[in-house]
């Protein structure tokens, strides 16, 4: 099964349960760094954004808290895009959420002030191409993704820690095999300079860069033309 066929299923598969796991494998973490990154991408004054593998909308909904013009999140799992028009029933802000594919966004050349994803890059089958197309729709590209401690020690002790909750993630959204999918890809998805190296690869900003989370375990990455 092609990559992209393989997490789109998994993620159809888990959407009932996606918020919960990230909650519960998190402890709730997940927010804290969500907020970090949303807080970073607005200090761009965007007044438009697309939120790229949007899941159940978690960034767009924060996202547009702050933004007055139009916020968009994108998916191509139906499941998580189901969860999120789901959620925008409920939520105050308004965000209009649509089925599509990074590798090919039906969006104009710089449609949006910027384009954010969170952990959704590492999954992306073609991450040149998933890359040059936040970069063609935005005037800055916000990215949050896993990646590896650089400090040995640490990153052993992580990883170990993660293998651990196999079980647990397994029992809540019986497919264990989607975790496993998880650790093995954060564990060798490039981190730090060596991705912000894909990113010029596959951009044309004037600026690039790279903060650690929590020491490494996540990273912001982010290209814009700011300053
Ligand atoms: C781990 S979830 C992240 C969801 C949300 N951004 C968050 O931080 O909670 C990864 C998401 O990426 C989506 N995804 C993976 N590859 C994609 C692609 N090529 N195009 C659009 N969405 C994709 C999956 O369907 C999934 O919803």
């Amino acid at each position: 099964m092609a990559k992209a066929e393989f997490v789109n299923k998994m993620f159809n598969d888990i959407a009932p349960k996606y918020d919960l796991l990230n909650d519960v494998l998190s402890v709730g973490t997940h927010r804290l760094w969500k907020k970090k990154f949303i807080n970073f991408a607005l200090k761009q004054k965007p007044n438009s954004a697309l939120d790229c593998a949007t899941g159940t909308g978690d960034i767009a909904f924060k996202l547009k808290e702050s933004i007055s013009g139009k916020v968009v999140g994108i998916d191509f799992s139906e499941g998580m895009i189901e969860y999120a028009n789901e959620r925008a029933k409920t939520e105050s802000q308004k965000v209009e959420f649509k089925v599509a594919d990074i590798q090919k966004l039906p969006f104009a050349d710089k449609e949006f002030d910027i384009t954010t994803i969170s952990f959704g890059i590492r999954n992306v089958e073609n991450l040149g191409l998933g890359l040059s197309e936040l970069g063609r729709v935005s005037n800055g590209v916000y990215i949050l993704e896993f990646g590896q401690p650089k400090n040995g020690l640490y990153k052993k002790a992580y990883f170990n820690m993660l293998k651990m909750y196999v079980p647990v993630f397994g029992l809540i959204s019986k497919r264990k095999d989607a975790y496993e999918y998880l650790i093995a890809s954060s564990e060798t998805f490039p981190s730090a300079e060596k991705f912000v190296d894909i990113m010029k690869a596959n951009m044309s900003f004037k600026n690039y860069g790279c903060i650690p989370v929590f020491g490494g375990i996540a990273y912001i990455y982010f290209a814009n033309n700011e300053g």
